[in-house]
């Protein structure tokens, strides 16, 4: 699939004791990577931003417990097995959104706890091959869930993205970004309008660079000029990622995206959310069991700006992500179908809900 910019975005080091990532923090203007080895650079990468989107977030904290693990000085496997679990609520407690932090988290685990009574380099190997194996796995359900997007669109259709589900959220291709650019591969031109998606601007930063680069028709717009854009007909659907679905298919996703939603609903236009299976929660029976991030309020007032915005004084509200309706969206699409309402039997059919 042409990406564009063949970023690996994460990955381990040669001598396999350091993840190495791209700084999604400093993109677009300047393309940095960082090789990180221990528990309070990996936690702030993840807490920064630095590496981001549900999947690539998973991935990441997988490799982050296996170089944790391999560098651990225990020769018993009691003692290895507690300083797994200090490094593993850790690293979960740097973001609270994308299910896909705990997920991958609780798999590294569940390998190990599967091995007690094997010796600890044994089991370190293996974790080296879990974390692989998860990123392997990310890659396929990023390249079927392409497939699956692109029956959704015609030749010349307006697609509207908001945050970023490309290949940097990801392993490698994308999810909602990953069908607009197999479309441009396989020779369909579409028009990508992007939300800049405030307050830390991943459409404009992230979604705008990964679109341009690969030759789509890309115009970048501000999040409340997603009314104007639809009702000028220029968009045919929207397109956005999530980071965790609850079992009735209500969907959190960054901020603002239940306002497009809301907007899509209005003016007719389809509003899918690509979801792989790592981000379905079965625990959560609807949205109003998924933990909203709250965020620090300068990256409001001053994060991006030469000057604050507004007085110091002013009071901020900086959720990171908000819950889309169930009812609100038109599919949501997986890498092992489309699912549609009610999308608890949907979820259920394709066995999404383990
Ligand atoms: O705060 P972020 O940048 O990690 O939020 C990311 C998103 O909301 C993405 O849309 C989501 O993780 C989908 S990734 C394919």
């Amino acid at each position: 699939m042409n990406t564009g910019c063949e970023i690996i975005n994460v990955r381990l080091n040669d001598a396999g004791d350091a993840v190495v990532i791209i700084d999604q923090s400093l993109l677009p203007n300047e393309t940095r990577y960082l090789t990180l080895r221990g528990a309070g650079e990996l936690y702030e990468a993840i807490a920064e931003l630095r590496v981001r989107g549900a999947p690539a977030i998973g991935i990441f904290a997988a490799y982050a417990l296996y170089v944790l693990a391999a560098g651990s000085a225990a020769t018993r496997y009691d003692e290895f097995y507690d300083e797994l679990l200090k490094n593993k609520a850790y690293l979960d407690s740097s973001r609270p959104t994308a299910v896909n932090l705990r997920k991958m988290l609780d798999r590294m685990e569940a390998l190990a706890r599967s091995m007690s009574s094997e010796s600890v380099p044994r089991i370190i190997e293996a974790m080296r091959r879990e974390a692989d194996a998860i990123y392997d796995e990310d890659v396929a359900m990023c390249r079927a869930i392409s497939e699956y997007g692109l029956t959704l669109v015609r030749p010349g259709d307006g697609i509207l993205t908001h945050c970023n589900a490309g290949p940097l959220a990801t392993s490698r291709y994308g999810t909602g970004l990953g069908a607009i650019l197999l479309a441009k591969e396989r020779g369909i031109e579409l028009r990508a309008y992007c939300d800049e998606t405030r307050p830390l601007l991943q459409g404009a930063r992230l979604t705008t660079f990964e679109l341009y680069k690969a030759g789509v028709d890309t115009t970048l717009i501000c999040d409340n000029m997603a009314s104007i854009v639809m009702r000028e007909g220029k968009i045919n659907a929207c397109f956005v990622g999530c980071d965790r679905v609850a079992a009735n298919g209500d969907a959190a996703n960054k901020i603002g995206t239940s306002g497009v939603a809301i907007l899509a609903k209005h003016y007719g236009i389809p509003f899918y959310v690509f979801c792989p299976s790592s981000t379905i929660d079965p625990n959560c029976a609807t949205g109003g069991d998924i933990e909203i991030e709250q965020r620090a309020p300068d990256e409001i007032k001053e994060k991006f700006f030469i000057k604050p915005s507004a007085l110091p004084e002013v009071k901020c509200y900086n959720p990171a992500f908000d819950v889309t309706d169930n009812a609100l969206i038109t599919a949501i699409i997986t890498e092992r179908g489309i699912c549609r309402a009610p999308y608890a039997e949907s979820f259920a059919e394709l066995g999404l809900l383990v």
